[in-house]
């Protein structure tokens, strides 16, 4: 068995195994490090940067930092704490999130941070951009209005020939997720369960069967995310 290795969270002595990231052996040691893009057992994008954290006086992302013998990390410092909010608004003000209307309100991992964050009015000023709706898969609903590109379901969702199911398209402000129609002509209604549960915001919806969950009883409704680290994607 390989010797585990010794490190701090916030002056908490923690263990990782070898090669493990800072941010999910932060989990396996009942510490929670906001994130949004990661999914546990899938390669790392680190592209939300909801997950920084500072290691010797500089600011890297948790998901993507390998645990080091005698690493300290600052994990919840009013420092760390107003970054992440300020990504959280940016994200907000990027895209159009209509939260009452959403069928992911309460299951919503970026809602959730923003409760989480008390998150009042943003700093930043509200682009309401233009997007589109895409319908014609027969199982997903894309909504790029809650759109976040983290990639979780490119990186999530492959067919049996190992090709993705989802695909950014065009460059810049005007990237774009989509879903490639022959990848996922046979979609299931499992698999679109699944789907729209990887998907931290509500872009990603499996159509047919709408609100199940009633407003109030969802995950987060009276549970604030990482309360419960155990239970995060
Ligand atoms: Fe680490 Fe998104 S979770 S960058």
């Amino acid at each position: 068995m390989s010797e585990k290795i010794k490190f701090t969270i916030d002056g908490k002595e923690c263990f990782a195994e070898q090669g493990q990231n800072v941010l999910d052996a932060s989990r396996d040691n009942g510490v929670y490090i906001p994130f949004l893009c990661h999914v546990k057992g899938i390669k790392q994008a680190g592209s939300c940067r909801v997950c920084n954290v500072k290691i010797a006086g500089r600011t890297m992302t948790a998901c993507t930092t390998p645990v080091a013998a005698g690493m300290a990390v600052e994990n919840d410092t009013p420092e760390l704490r107003d970054l992440r909010l300020a990504i959280i608004e940016a994200l907000f003000v990027e895209g159009n999130h209509f939260c009452p209307s959403c069928e992911k309100s309460g299951n919503c991992e970026l809602q959730a941070l923003a409760y989480k964050f008390q998150m009042m009015v943003p700093r930043f000023p509200y682009q309401f951009p233009q997007k589109q709706v895409d319908a014609e898969n027969a199982k997903i609903l894309i909504d790029r209005n809650r759109c976040i590109l983290c990639k979780r379901c490119i990186r999530s969702f492959k067919d049996e020939k190992g090709r993705s199911l989802f695909a950014f398209k065009s460059r810049g402000h005007k990237l774009q997720i989509c879903i490639d129609e022959e990848c996922a002509a046979n979609i299931t209604d499992e698999m679109a369960q699944e789907i729209m549960n990887i998907c931290p915001v509500g872009a990603l919806i499996k159509k047919e069967k709408g609100f199940n969950e009633p407003i109030g009883t969802r995950k987060y409704d009276n549970k604030p995310i990482g309360s419960d680290i155990t239970s995060v994607i």
